[in-house]
């Protein structure tokens, strides 16, 4: 016989059918290999199950009822808790505490659990309860990898949620490419989706992250599963951030924030703690951003020094953000503001060594040099985000809701946004101060 072949790409996902050295959809090189997809039993037992027809007034609405996992920090991530039969995505780097937060959630539900561990040992995962601390007679394990076998368990045990550790190490009969290849993890998430969707039953599936910071593997998984839940550290590592990527049951604006201790992952409630461990004392010329990487909001750190030029010609660097830009930010700031900076020295820098384009961050660029020129600091319960014209007034940006309710979750007391962003301050705790022009600036410092 002879086997079916395609070739995917390992990055993104990308079907070809033949192969080639550089993917046209994620440009990478040598991503594409070639997988045996060939479908040994199209009859498979959970397919079986007959589909039946409804009419729109048939279907149950009572989309209200959530499963409350006892976690406020996950519950308010996945919109109120767990909607019945929906299948989260959970991704992240290797060590960033994936597991450990399953587990938790596992052990602390007052519910049937099943733990499918294909990554670790029950004995580890016993080892890792009793470091917890928690004794959850509900909770079961099953260490198994093949998804026909674990379907079988399913079906037979019905319990009330399931979470699979990790997707990576499933596999099914019914593919022959081996475990954590494309056509596999498509093939064995559909089943574990049908599975969520046929029995109603929650289903947590864990993923790895590549270093692009995308779910190994196929983006197509992103699009497969209900929720995508990113577990990622923030800058300094001394957090871990749970985020919806995607949710299809609530919105994609919320955090939870987690520090890892000695017994697992405990939720900060205050995390104004992120900002106070990196902030000490004030300083002049340091200003938060809000920007976005791609879409999701990243606080960011703007730094500038403006001193008297030693030399006759004023240096200008910067390091994270284009040199041009700033040009075009002092050159404003002197003609609408009258602030003379011609023979300073102006150094910029974005700390973290992240590079931003974003050009939402031009107002805090533009607020710290006013701080750093007038050696005055900006209170760092502060946040703005809000883009620079030449003509001195502060433009809109993309997304603001979404920045304007990080920084506010992110325990931000206060953010600057441009007056023509449509808001409603109402809708926000966080203080909000509506700028027109950079000249409104002027009074902050
Ligand atoms: P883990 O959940 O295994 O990460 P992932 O599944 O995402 O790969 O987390 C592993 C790290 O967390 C490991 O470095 C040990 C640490 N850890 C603690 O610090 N405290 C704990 O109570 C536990 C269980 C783990
Ligand atoms: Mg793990």
């Amino acid at each position: 016989m002879k086997l079916k072949t395609t070739y995917y790409c390992q990055n993104c996902g990308a079907q070809y059918s033949k192969w080639m050295g550089q993917c046209s959809a994620c440009k990478q090189w040598n991503t594409i290999v070639e997988e045996v997809v060939s479908k040994k039993d199209p009859q498979s037992p959970i397919k079986k199950n007959l589909s039946k027809l409804l009419k729109l007034n048939q279907i149950d609405t009572n989309k209200e009822y959530r499963i409350a996992t006892g976690n406020d920090e996950l519950d308010r991530v996945l919109g109120g808790g767990i909607v019945p039969g929906s299948v989260i995505l959970l991704g992240g780097e290797p060590g960033i505490g994936k597991s450990t937060l399953m587990l938790q959630i596992a052990l602390q539900l007052p519910r049937q659990t099943l733990y499918i561990s294909g990554e670790e040992s029950p004995k580890q995962i016993r080892m890792r309860a009793e470091r917890i601390g928690i004794n959850n007679e509900n909770m079961k394990l099953l260490f198994e990898t093949n998804t026909q076998k674990i379907l079988h368990v399913l079906y037979e045990e019905n319990p009330d949620i399931v979470v699979i550790d990790s997707i990576q190490t499933l596999h099914t009969d019914l593919i022959e490419s081996s475990a954590g290849s494309i056509s596999q993890i498509r093939e064995t998430a559909s089943e574990i989706i049908q599975y969520a969707k046929q029995t109603n039953t929650p289903v947590f599936i864990i993923g790895h992250i590549n270093k692009e910071g995308q779910i190994a593997g196929p983006k197509i998984l992103e699009h497969m599963v209900d929720t995508v839940l990113q577990f990622e550290g923030d800058r300094n590592h001394l957090f871990r951030i749970l985020r919806a990527q995607k949710n299809r049951f609530g919105s994609t604006h919320e955090i939870g924030i987690f520090e890892m201790y000695n017994k697992g992952l405990r939720q900060i409630k205050n995390p104004s703690k992120l900002l106070l461990t990196s902030h000490e004392t004030e300083l002049s010329g340091t200003v938060i951003a809000v920007a976005m990487e791609g879409i999701r909001p990243l606080l960011v750190e703007v730094q500038a020094l403006v001193g008297t030029a030693v030399y006759g010609t004023p240096q200008r660097t910067t390091t994270g953000y284009d040199i041009k830009r700033l040009h075009m930010i002092l050159a404003v700031l002197e003609k609408r503001m009258g602030i003379k900076l011609s023979t300073k020295d102006v150094f910029l820098n974005i700390t973290g060594g992240i590079r931003i384009d974003d050009p939402a961050i031009d107002m805090a660029v533009a607020m710290a040099i006013l701080s750093s020129n007038n050696d005055l600091p900006v209170p760092a319960s502060w946040a703005f985000a809000g883009e620079l014209g030449l003509t001195g007034e502060v433009r809109p940006v993309t997304r603001i809701e979404q920045r304007i309710s990080e920084a506010e979750k992110l325990g931000f007391e206060r953010i600057f946004v441009s007056k023509h962003n449509k808001i409603n301050p109402n809708d926000f705790q966080i203080e909000i101060n509506q700028i027109a022009e950079i000249k409104g600036l002027k009074i902050l410092v």
